[in-house]
């Protein structure tokens, strides 16, 4: 009977692997070593801002991150820019003011622009809307290993590009490896040495990839740092305390524990 049981499961769990794998539907995802990853990651300031370049002379043409306030590029545990270089950065865009009726520079108190491209999804939550890991069938052990993989999807998205292209109903659709389905409409946004450091850094695509990812990992979890932190003190806090309770719970019944019942 068992054995029986035993081998029914092992068939259907073997047909809907094999359903799983025959739509094809999940696109291989890269794992990269990311500074923020595991419960001490911190966010690589540096990278943050070259991030943030990229965003800005890249994706910002197409994409928007209107969720994410301009003076939030100011904070210590994100990018770090210093105050005037943040206004600087928020009057380079133009928002429109009800109450002036007309278009005016951005303000540190104002968001990213809105999203102007045809189709392009907004950005300030993409880290966090998407998985790149999931399985084996759906159990989520890669997840619990090596994160949601959010940052993971969004580099191996610029990276996966094959350079096949087709034309479906008039829109251009480019091959894309780590793309469900296989083709996206975005043409590829970055092909390596799209943007100059102030500091010579390597801007080779898979530089620019992950630090794109990160500076977009950052706008969806601006506060990732904070509730590490928080985290730790909280285990920290209950380990002093499992401690001290298991003593004292000694202490309370050694007097009775230690005698022998007549
Ligand atoms: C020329 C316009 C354009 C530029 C520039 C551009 N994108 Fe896109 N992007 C799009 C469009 C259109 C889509 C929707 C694609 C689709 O769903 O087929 C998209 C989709 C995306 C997605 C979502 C994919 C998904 O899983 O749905 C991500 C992530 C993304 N872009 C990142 C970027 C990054 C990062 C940059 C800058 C390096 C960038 N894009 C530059 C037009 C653009």
């Amino acid at each position: 009977m068992f054995k029986q049981l035993a081998i029914a499961a092992a068939t259907s769990l073997a047909l809907s692997g094999g359903a799983v794998l025959a739509a094809g539907g999940e696109g291989h995802i890269e794992d990269f070593d990311f500074s923020f990853e595991g419960p001490f990651g911190t966010y690589d300031q540096n990278q943050l801002q070259r991030g943030l370049k990229i965003y800005t002379e890249v994706c910002a043409g197409c994409h928007g991150l209107k969720q994410v306030p301009l003076r939030t590029l100011s904070s210590e545990d994100g990018l770090g820019l210093p105050e005037d270089q943040m206004r600087a950065y928020a009057e380079t865009y133009e928002v429109f003011d009800a109450e002036l009726d007309d278009y005016r520079p951005a303000r540190p108190t104002d968001h990213f622009p809105a999203n102007t491209g045809v189709g392009a999804p907004d950005l300030s939550l993409m880290a966090k809307a998407r998985a790149g890991f999931h399985g084996p069938y759906g159990t989520g052990i890669n997840q619990f290993l090596k994160g949601i993989g959010g940052p993971e999807y969004i580099a191996s998205l610029l990276l996966g590009y094959t350079g096949e292209e087709k034309t479906e109903a008039g829109v251009t659709l480019y091959e894309n490896t780590a793309f469900p389905g296989g083709w996206i409409s975005m043409a590829p946004p970055l092909y390596g040495e799209d943007v100059d450091f102030d500091d010579g850094h390597d801007n080779d695509l898979h530089h620019e990839a992950m630090d794109v990812a990160a500076f977009l990992m950052w706008a969806a979890e601006p506060k990732m740092m904070a509730r590490k932190e928080a985290g730790f003190t909280a285990v920290l806090f209950l380990t002093v305390l499992s401690v001290l309770l298991y003593v004292t719970n000694k202490r309370i019944w050694a007097p009775l524990k230690g005698k022998k019942t007549p």
